[in-house]
């Protein structure tokens, strides 16, 4: 088991590149079942996520090459055979639930084993099933897994009760070959589903509106094959800009796109951080001192729920007090006994976290329970006087691409053993 170890105290400096946003790459893999001829994803990132879901469709004989030195995947799905994934890699991930549309739309059946919840809330799958049966489908769940069936998928008016990124994501894809038009009220607008749609569109979907809350998507009879680059990760970008913050450094931070990091952009801007975004590249300098802010983590494009860790260990070492609401899932504030350990002074109270931030952070022994808080404590090593030790570190190795070799290019005293 891998654990990462950071000397803390370092200046940052230098310049940092991002990859492609892993929550555009999983969707985009699963929408390629859809396609007719090959489909190829540049600039993907390499990333364990990346790996299981493509695990995923070769176990339902897709054929699926990642070359990892241009950091190219191309998959062919004609091949494929069995309407069943391997329930061992369903497991492992989440976001292979997102093959479910994909396969129902191209197969008109599919049966997968229910996602385990994770450990940042039960994560529920209703309205992605909602979805599926306003197109047609008939569902059976039982014994652990969930079945999906239909002759011909029809298009029709959904209404999601919560913006749901993956929701959104699934019923998009069900109904890029429904017969007729689907409307999706109440979706979500993160920009990895205008991504999505950018690759459907480009494979010759019809897709209107991805991006706002009203989606539009006529069907079409079949998706052909093509060759996409995704967009930047905003979620990566924002925890190298947390990392020039925390340690008071100017850093130069390469591929981003300003609009979507605007929520981040203003949280750290209202701190006192001074930010210039120069077309794709952006730099950050935290050497002011820096004030509390309040945060309150919302769909897109309020503040990002993915950010929310990284942002408690920045506030957590700035003198003053901050409350950190998290309203989209239950159960994300593990990383705070963690930070505790190293003399953070953080009270949770139900969704709500009270922090009064202290210069006096030190490092120790501690635990990644997620692949963003485990982010969020090595943020706070960086930052901790003496030496920390973030434990089971494959958490962050889902999300991030050599992280510690990154933050090593800028300055930072930190390996992985
Ligand atoms: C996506 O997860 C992201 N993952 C998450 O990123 C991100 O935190 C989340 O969106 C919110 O932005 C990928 O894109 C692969 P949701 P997803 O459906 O689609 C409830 C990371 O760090 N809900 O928008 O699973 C659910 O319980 C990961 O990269 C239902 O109630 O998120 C949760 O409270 C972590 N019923 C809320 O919606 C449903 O059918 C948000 O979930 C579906 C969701």
């Amino acid at each position: 088991m891998d654990k990462i170890v950071v000397k803390g105290g370092k200046t940052l400096s230098g310049e940092v590149k991002i990859c492609s946003a892993k929550n555009s790459v999983l969707p985009i893999i699963a929408a390629s079942i859809l396609g007719n001829g090959e489909c190829i994803i540049e600039n993907a990132p390499m990333l364990e996520d990346v790996f299981v879901i493509s695990d995923v469709l070769r176990s339902i004989s897709a054929e699926v090459n990642i070359d990892k030195e241009s950091n190219r995947i191309a998959i062919k799905s004609s091949g494929i055979s069995s309407i069943e994934p391997s329930c061992d890699l369903v497991k492992k991930l989440r976001a292979s639930f997102l093959i479910m549309g994909p396969m129902l739309a191209r197969f008109g059946r599919v049966r997968i084993s229910l996602p385990g919840g994770c450990n940042i809330g039960t994560r529920p799958i209703d309205l992605h099933l909602k979805g599926f049966t306003a197109l047609g489908a008939e569902i059976k769940l039982g014994y652990g897994y969930v079945e999906a069936r239909a002759e011909k998928l029809i298009g029709s008016n959904i209404y999601l009760d919560f913006p749901s990124v993956g929701a959104t994501e699934n019923i998009i894809m069900a109904a890029t070959m429904a017969e007729g038009e689907t409307i999706i009220e109440n979706a979500a607008e993160e920009p990895e589903i205008e991504d999505l749609a950018n690759y459907l569109n480009k494979m010759g979907a019809k897709i209107t509106g991805a991006g706002t809350g009203k989606i539009k998507i006529t069907g079409v009879k079949e998706l052909n094959g093509v060759t996409h680059k995704p967009i930047y990760d905003r979620i990566e970008a924002g925890t190298f800009m947390v990392a020039g913050a925390i340690t008071k450094s100017r850093i130069k931070i390469i591929g981003v796109n300003e609009e979507h990091l605007k929520p981040v952009i203003a949280k750290l801007t209202e701190m006192g951080v001074v930010i210039e975004v120069e077309k794709d590249v952006l730099i950050l300098d935290g050497r002011r001192e820096l004030k509390p802010v309040d945060i309150k983590t919302m769909p897109y494009p309020g503040f990002p729920t993915d950010m929310q860790s990284q942002m408690m260990a920045l506030l957590a070492s700035v003198n003053g007090t901050s409350v950190i609401t998290e309203t989209i899932f239950e159960n994300r504030f593990m990383h705070a006994p963690e930070m505790k350990r190293m003399g953070a002074n953080i009270k949770i109270d139900g969704r709500s976290a009270v922090i009064e931030g202290t210069d006096k952070l030190t490092g120790c022994q501690v635990k990644a329970t997620d692949l963003r808080a485990g982010a969020a404590l090595i943020l706070c090593g960086l930052a901790a006087e003496g030496v920390t030790e973030v434990m089971e570190i494959y958490h962050v190795d889902r999300g991030y691409v050599a992280i510690e070799e990154k933050l090593k290019a800028l300055g930072a005293e930190i390996y992985r053993v």
